[in-house]
């Protein structure tokens, strides 16, 4: 007996190895002969193996211009990739550039070289005695000698994945992919180890040292290797051929099914099953190791499972991570880099007075294990909170049964965690008063400003009373240079012909009266009017008050306007100067004013927003650089910016500053400014130059950015009721998605709407001179200049 016993083990081995070598014997039709090559292009020829199940090729990278040199199964449609070449020196898959050539030499030598024929990678340094190569079915590409033995073989150069059939010897390792279609080098390894032990390890990415295991298996002995069988079991077998861990068993049958075992990039060792000609389907995990990987894996350095500041679940047998509230990650297309704050830290300087701005927003059975740097216990929740709050280290507060764990940045090894049964408080900024500073006085001050403004605008008294201010406040309007020059070009005596001369009988009749208002200024009323000599015969005519009186300058000034062309501007097609009667007749503008488009309830789309700022912003820089005269508007504001059929914004009321001029000291355009656009050197000794229209077109700008109005008293909260408070606001602490809150569009555009913030508040700076030229407006708009960062406003001390 004790005889006998060890026959039947030794003819089952015998069998099994003879088996074996008839499968692994390649067939005559997948024989890779010496002097064979294969190019890297773009799906090139490839070595099958003889059931076609794999191929050994190069695969393009996704997005990338590059190859890798692979094996896959060939037979489903994804292609999946079982294996690549690696760089000995950093580990990472080879990328061959375009061009590449696999060839096994007529002398024996398998290698790879580049287009250029320098040598990238060998499969193995020696060349003797191969006869020829082999794709074999089970996956493994082998060098195959003249005695039949194998030289080299991918099976004991594995990647991230062991099929049925291989077996990797102690000691040796499975390295993880960057992510699903990166093959970079990942954080995590599957080490068999030299003490026979085959152990999960974190590494120190980008190091490949190994930094923390978090599952093993138990075992230990010399000679052990990892076998993964063609019945597809996965176990640990020692040097006596016998089973001394079971690493995952219950397989369904290799014949029906493919099957990969894989250190995943999320960390997990899977194994995964294909239905064998079931070309629509999917591979599906039949096992995971660890379990629940979120709870084994606690880095002392190092995030963890996920990136710091993010925290993991494992859900349906799929590793996640995720940003807590008030978080989002710092780059949605790699999670692994973790999660960044989206408000502004609490500031230590102020702890005790900026507390009040945060809240915490609370997340049940999560913590960030190791991550904590101050502990409390026998304190109750309230008293952890407030703790929290009153540290500005303290990024999130945990708080389970009495115990109280302070956690700064970044967060680690975050995770829910249910048996824990704690909860976690992270400090948030609240989104109302992000700006609310109590230092800050600019908000109110702002606030008061623009009350008594309005109030000013709202009775003609008043108003008169501040013509008198201006006037007594001497100030002076310059013109540049044009002004008191007798400019032959701009002061004919006659209005151009291509400007029509009116009859007051012919307006009144185009107009039915003056019956269709189409909007109503200080200064004049605008009508609705049909004048059938006109192209497409539909105008709107202006009715000016408190004009120049004097003939003569009315005709020159109707007439420098006429002169403009743009097609940013709305065209001046004639005018009526019949003593007290002054009218210029417009083309009508079907799509009203900008006004209506912007703050009214169907809100146009980010990509006409941005393309009326441009048209706007053109505009104004033809009116101030390029006509004849140079025109200073000093009244942009929506409800003067109207829109054509197309929606191609139009400035209108252009050249009325000048028009409606009383004397040479003292102009009523010091006061045509509308409340809200009105730059601050109105109220201030100081020249009125272009750059008033700058400022008012910076605020537009921010209007058209949020689609509100500047100035908006239906909105409670204080600190967003004006407009270019809120939004500088936001753009100091960062939290420039509360603009564009409900507007998808622009909240996947945020790069452009960070550059429209900035160049609006660059336009609404206190120093004229730190605006911006319109050019420069125009080229920051169009993306052919960049925009600087902006100063910070100053607070608005002066007083008017
Ligand atoms: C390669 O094959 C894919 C899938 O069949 C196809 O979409 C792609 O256009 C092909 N590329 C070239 C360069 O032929
Ligand atoms: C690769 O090279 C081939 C031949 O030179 C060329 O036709 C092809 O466009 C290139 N492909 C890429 C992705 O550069
Ligand atoms: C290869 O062959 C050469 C010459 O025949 C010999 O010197 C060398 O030792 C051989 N190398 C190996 C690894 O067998
Ligand atoms: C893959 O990930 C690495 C590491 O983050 C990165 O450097 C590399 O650019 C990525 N490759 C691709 C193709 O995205
Ligand atoms: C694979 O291993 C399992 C578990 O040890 C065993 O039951 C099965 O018979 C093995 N299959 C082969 C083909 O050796
Ligand atoms: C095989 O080796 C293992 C561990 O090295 C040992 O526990 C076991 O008894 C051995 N089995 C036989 C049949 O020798
Ligand atoms: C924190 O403040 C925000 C708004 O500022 C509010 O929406 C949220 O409900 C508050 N959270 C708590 C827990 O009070």
């Amino acid at each position: 007996m004790a005889l006998e016993k060890p026959y039947p083990i030794f003819l089952s081995l015998l069998l099994a190895l003879l088996l074996h070598s008839v499968v692994a014997q390649p067939s005559k039709n997948n024989i890779i002969s010496l002097g064979t090559s294969l190019t890297a292009v773009e799906n090139g020829s490839f070595w099958p193996s003889p059931s076609g199940d794999f191929a050994f090729g190069f695969r393009k990278i996704e997005k990338e211009d590059g190859f890798l040199l692979a094996i896959w199964f060939n037979k489903i449609p994804d292609k999946t990739i079982v294996w690549s070449a690696v760089l000995e020196t950093t580990g990472d898959a080879l990328v061959a550039p375009n061009g590449s050539k696999v060839e096994l030499k007529s002398d024996g030598l398998f290698q790879l070289v580049d287009p250029e024929g320098d040598q990238i990678w060998i499969a193995s340094p020696s060349r003797n005695g191969t006869d020829h190569a082999a794709m074999l079915d089970t996956g493994n590409f082998v060098l195959v000698g003249h005695e039949s033995q194998n030289l080299w073989q991918s099976f004991d150069h594995p990647s991230d994945t062991i099929l049925p059939g291989q077996v990797l010897h102690s000691p040796a390792q499975l390295v993880s992919r960057y992510s699903q279609n990166n093959f970079s080098r990942g954080k995590f390894l599957l080490r068999l180890q030299d003490d026979g032990n085959l152990v999960l390890w974190t590494t120190h990415y980008p190091m490949t040292l190994a930094n923390i295991p978090y599952w093993d298996s138990h075992v230990f002995g010399d000679g052990f290797s990892l076998v993964f069988n063609q019945t597809g079991s996965i176990f640990v077998q020692s040097s006596n051929k016998s089973m001394v861990a079971s690493i995952s068993s219950n397989a369904p049958s290799t014949q029906d099914f493919y099957q990969r075992a894989i250190i995943d990039y999320d960390g997990v060792f899977k194994r995964y099953t294909y239905p064998k000609g079931h070309s629509s389907s999917a591979w599906s995990v039949s096992h995971n190791i660890p379990e629940d990987i979120c709870n084994k894996i606690v880095e002392y350095t190092g995030s963890g499972a996920c990136g710091f500041n993010s925290y993991c679940i494992f859900d349906d047998g799929m590793k996640s991570c995720r940003c807590p509230d008030g978080y989002s990650f710092v780059d949605p297309n790699d999670v692994k880099k973790g999660c960044k704050q989206n408000f502004v830290p609490q500031s230590c300087d102020e702890t005790s007075s900026e507390a009040h701005h945060f809240n915490f927003s609370e997340m049940q059975y999560t913590h960030f294990p190791s991550s904590y740097y101050d502990y409390f216990y026998q304190v109750s929740e309230d008293w952890c909170k407030q703790v929290c709050l009153d540290d500005c280290h303290c990024a999130v507060a945990v708080f389970r049964a009495g115990e109280c764990w302070k956690e700064n940045l970044p967060l680690k090894n975050g995770l829910i965690d249910t048996p824990f049964g704690g909860k976690a408080f992270f400090k948030i900024r609240k989104v109302d008063s992000s700006a609310l500073d109590p230092e800050n006085v600019h908000v109110k001050n702002h606030i008061s400003k623009l009350i008594v403004i309005g109030s000013t605008f709202l009775g003609s008294s008043v108003f008169l009373n501040l013509l008198l201010l201006v006037a007594r406040s001497k100030l002076v309007v310059y013109w540049s240079g044009h002004n008191n020059q007798e400019d032959p070009k701009t002061s004919p005596s006659r209005p151009r012909m291509n400007l029509r001369s009116f009859t007051y009988d012919e307006l009144v009749e185009g107009t039915n009266g003056f019956t269709e208002e189409l909007g109503r200024g200080a200064f004049s009323t605008v009508y609705k009017g049909v004048l059938p000599d006109i192209p497409g015969n539909l105008v709107a005519v202006k009715k000016l008050k408190m004009v120049n009186e004097i003939d003569k300058e009315f005709e020159a000034e109707v007439s420098a306007i006429g002169q403009t062309h743009h097609r940013n501007l709305v065209k001046l097609l004639g005018f009526c100067n019949e003593g007290e009667h002054k009218l210029l007749v417009y083309e009508f503008m079907s799509k009203g004013t900008l006004a209506s488009f912007v703050f009214e309830d169907q809100k146009p789309s980010w990509h006409q927003r941005v393309q009326v700022a441009i048209g706007t912003a053109k505009g104004l820089l033809y009116l101030h650089e390029e006509c004849n005269i140079q025109i200073i508007h000093c009244d942009i504001k929506p409800q003067n910016v109207l829109l054509d059929d197309s929606y191609i914004a139009k400035i209108s009321d252009f050249g009325l500053a000048k028009l409606l001029k009383i004397d040479q000291t003292m102009t009523t355009t010091a006061i045509r400014g509308t409340k809200g656009y009105v730059a601050d050197e109105w109220f201030k000794n100081k020249p009125i130059t272009v750059k008033v229209d700058v400022y008012s077109f910076g605020v537009l700008l921010l209007e058209l950015i949020c689609c509100r109005k500047n100035f908006d008293m239906n909105i409670e909260d204080e600190h967003k009721m004006i407009l270019i408070d809120w939004a500088y606001d936001c753009f100091h602490y960062r939290r420039l998605d509360l603009l564009v809150e409900d507007d998808d569009e622009a909240q996947i555009d945020m790069k452009k709407v960070e550059e429209y913030v900035m160049i609006g508040i660059w336009c609404i700076q206190d120093d004229p001179s730190a605006r911006p030229t319109m050019k420069q407006v125009v080229q920051m708009l169009e993306g052919f200049m960049d925009v600087p960062n902006p100063p910070d406003l100053p607070s608005f001390t002066n007083q008017w």
